[in-house]
This record gives C-alpha cells, structure tokens and sequence, in this order.
C-alpha cells in the first residue's frame, strides 16, 4: 500500500484518506463495493478539494460475494488501491505509470505482464492507442488481447452514471513456462489492476454523453496483489492474514492446514475483519434487522457459528482478541478504528452474547428436528417454527440443511421475514435491476415458471410485485426461494 502511494505521491497525486465503507451521501448502494464510488461526483465533473490528480485506498465491502466465502480467493471486506486523473493526465501517463509501478518499484518482470484494451463498439472505437502505449513500453503485440463490452468497459454498458473503456493488466502466475500468446482463457493469466479511462455519461434514457472531463481511475485489489506477489494461490496464504489465522489457531487450537477446519477457519477471518471495519466507521452501525445493520448481525452470527464449529470456547474473549488485532492492523489507514474501538469492542461483544442464546437453543431444536426425519427434506412449517418460536435466522436454517444435505420444502419462512421483520425493508447493496434480473435468470434458466407449484409462483409473482414498488431482495432470500 504505501510503495503504490508513495509512487503516485512522487508523480504529482495528492494522497487522500479512504471514504467510509458506508456512503454518506449515496443512499442507493449500502456499502462502498469499489475505489470510484465515493468519487463520483468529482468524476462527473465538480472541483475535488485536493486537486487533480489523487490517490488512496478505499475500504470496499462487497456483499454478492459472501456466500463465496470460504475458499481461496473470495472476501466481503477487501482493499482497493486507486489512483485518479480528473480531467488531467489521460492515457499515455495512466499507461507509463503503471508499467513503472509494477516492473521497477514491485519488480514483476515484463515476461510475467500481459494486457487487454477494448475492440470498440457503436460509441467508442478500439482503443488501437492504448494498444501502442503499451508497446513502446515493451509489452509486445501477442501479450495485447482486444476484447469487448463484457471485458473492457467499466462499470457495465447497462449501469447509469460515468463509465468508459479500460484496459487490464494481467500477471502469469504459475511456475509453467509462460506462453507466448496471451490467452484469456488461461486461468494461470490473473487481472491485477484495471485502468478505466472514464469519459462518458450513461444516461438513464440508454444515451452515452461526453463527461465534462476525460478521467483516469483505477484499481487494483491489495488482497489479491498481495498474494500473487508473494506466489501465494491461497489469499488466506498471504502476509495480510497471517497474524489472524494465527490467533484463529492460537484461540481454537486447532490448525489452518487441516483441512477440516481452513474453510471455517477462512469464513472467520474475512467475516471478523468486515465487521471490525464497518463498526469503525464513524457512522456507528450496530447490528440490527434492517440495511447494512442487518449484513453486520448476519456477519457476526456466522462468525461465532464457524468458531463453534472449530471448537472455539464461545464465552471466552476469543472474538475482542481478534478484533484488537484487526484494529492495530489497520488503523494506520484507517484512523477511525483507534477512535472508535471501544464501540466496536462493546458492539461486538453485545451481539455475540445475545446470538450465542439463540444458536444455543436453535442448534438444539434443529439436531432434535434432523435426527428424526425420515426425508431428504425439512418441511416449510418447522424451518418457520425455527424461526418464530427461536428466533433462529432462516438463513442459518438453510445454510444447517445445505450442510446435511436436506432441503427444506416451501417458501413460507421466505414470506414470514419479508412479513416480520422490521417493516418489510431488508436491503442489500445488490442494486434493483441485479435483484430483478437474478429472478429473470433463475425463472428462465432453472425452472419452468409453469412447472414449479403454485405457492411459489404465487411466490415469484409476489416478489416482482415487491421489486417494482422498489424493494430490493437479498440475494439469498432469492436463491432459497428458487432452490426449492
Ligand atoms: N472502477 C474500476 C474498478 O473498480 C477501477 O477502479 O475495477
């Protein structure tokens, strides 16, 4: 982090502090899921109080992933390092740089260095220069894919707002010998760091208009880099998470290499480390049943669910000693953490005692139910009852049936959330038209809408109806449905 932010510093940037991980001006999004988010309206063209040229790292949290959760490479709370030409330097330094940063400040050799630049489209046409920048500086023609739309333009051509073509950076991570064509498709070839040259306005009418700038904004993954460079394939593997999955062994006694434990293990790092940032910001979220306060309890719960399952004495301080650490490892950049780490200790611990009551009686009741079913499924009226009579989240339902193997039958505990919790506004970042196209998907891919019974059409028919009065559906309320 600091040799790409003192290198960006050296050519002119203005290191800037990261924004919070919850928006504070943007209530559309919970979270912040990339580096340009926060710097959006300075992207569409209003003065930046640090000038033109900036550089950071932004806290980023990313909630379609957490299901992920768990093998090597996937995180909720991930880092991104940016930096950001608003109507200053344009591709050629965007380009220069980047090849400087990497071969002679990180010292990947060239051989190793791969790239993409878009094909063009009606808007824009191929970005043949971007193409020539990274020849002159050695990058050679058979190392440059040019690639389309789904590729090389960011965000996407359907999101609104500022966007552009962008090229990638690739790094071949293995020990093979390295082919002399770039073929995307090699998995060993990984995307490190993406440049966007942003210059258009997607309007919400489908038009693409000149932004009142030509910017640069990039980004590139520090947990992802970090490992690749130190040739780790494993991320949990890296100098980012030794010192956790070290105290995770040292409170379990038990070890990350075994592999019965390094999925739960994995689940306990990425989750503490998410809740210790999103309680530090000055926001002050505390878990709760709706918006990012209801990811923050979901977090949590499934971080002391995972310590159970590798033998964590859950009454012991296991959790403060992990939160600790999170805190002095980060609060370097994120100054917040030292302020607020009372709050996020207390917080912490609060919501730990209360679940821990609840899972101790749900797990019960659930084993009670388990054993004594004679199905490969459990019934829609019992996962409810788990739910209203135990407050057990049914999302540990599903994930506890998932484990066994057992499906559970209906949609009824679906319809008692969206009932009964706090009003009937549970929201995730994932955007109105991910939500509606996932159920597009779902309906067109998976099942035959005339096939499947008629609760759930019923169901699907409810939840369109929920979509286009602008209720956004979590991601997993959705899967559980159409997993039925
Ligand atoms: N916005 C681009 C990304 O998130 C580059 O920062 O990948």
């Amino acid at each position: 982090k600091d040799t790409y932010l003192k290198f960006f510093e050296s050519k002119g940037h203005k290191i800037i502090p990261s924004a919070p991980v919850i928006p504070e001006n943007d209530p559309t999004v919970l979270f912040n899921t990339a580096g340009m988010q926060p710097l959006v309206p300075y992207l569409k063209g209003e003065p930046h109080p640090e000038g033109t040229r900036l550089t950071d790292v932004q806290k980023c949290f990313r909630t379609n992933d957490l299901d992920e959760v768990g093998d090597k490479t996937h995180h909720t709370f991930f880092e991104m390092l940016g930096n950001w030409s608003l109507g200053d330097y344009f591709k050629k330094e965007s380009i220069e740089w980047s090849f400087e940063l990497l071969t002679k400040q990180l010292n990947i050799p060239v051989e190793r260095l791969a790239v993409t630049v878009f094909k063009g489209n009606d808007i824009v046409p191929a970005d043949i220069e971007s193409a020539k920048l990274w020849m002159a500086q050695g990058i050679p023609e058979e190392r440059i894919a040019f690639l389309g739309e789904d590729d090389n333009w960011w965000p996407n051509m359907e999101l609104t707002g500022p966007c552009g073509p962008d090229t990638e950076i690739f790094y071949w991570r293995s020990d093979e010998e390295i082919p002399a064509n770039f073929d995307t498709e090699n998995e060993n070839w990984v995307e490190i760091w993406n440049n966007v040259f942003m210059q258009y306005m997607h309007n919400p009418d489908g038009t693409f208009t000149p932004l009142k700038n030509k910017n640069v904004d990039t980004g590139m993954g520090v947990e992802r880099v970090t490992a690749i460079l130190e040739g780790q394939t494993d991320n949990y593997k890296s100098s980012i998470w030794k010192d956790i999955i070290a105290k995770i062994e040292e409170v379990s006694g038990k070890k990350y290499d075994d592999e019965k434990y390094t999925k739960f293990m994995r689940i306990i790092a990425d989750h503490i480390r998410a809740v210790v940032i999103i309680l530090g910001d000055d926001a002050k979220i505390m878990p709760s049943n709706k918006d990012q306060g209801y990811i923050l309890r979901r977090l949590i719960r499934r971080t002391i669910r995972y310590a159970k399952q590798i033998d964590i004495a859950i009454d012991s301080d296991w959790e403060q000693e992990l939160a600790k650490l999170v805190i002095d490892e980060y609060k370097t950049y994120y100054k917040e953490l030292e302020r607020n780490k009372e709050f996020i200790l207390d917080a912490l611990k609060n919501e730990k005692t209360k679940f821990n009551r609840t899972l101790e009686k749900g797990l019960r009741e659930f084993e009670k139910i388990t054993k004594n079913i004679q199905t490969n499924s459990i019934d829609k009226d019992t996962a409810f009852k788990l739910y209203d009579t135990y407050g057990f989240p049914i999302e540990l339902t599903c994930e506890l049936a998932e484990e066994k193997n057992l499906i559970i039958n209906g949609i009824i505990p679906v319809f008692s959330i969206v009932f009964t919790g706090t009003g009937n506004k549970i929201m995730i970042d994932l955007s109105f038209q991910q939500a509606v196209m996932q159920i597009l998907v779902h309906i067109q891919e998976e099942i035959t809408f005339s096939t499947i019974d008629n609760d759930s059409q019923i169901a699907i028919l409810y939840l369109i109806n929920l979509i286009d009065n602008g209720m956004i559906i979590p991601y997993f309320l959705v899967r559980f449905i159409f997993s039925q």
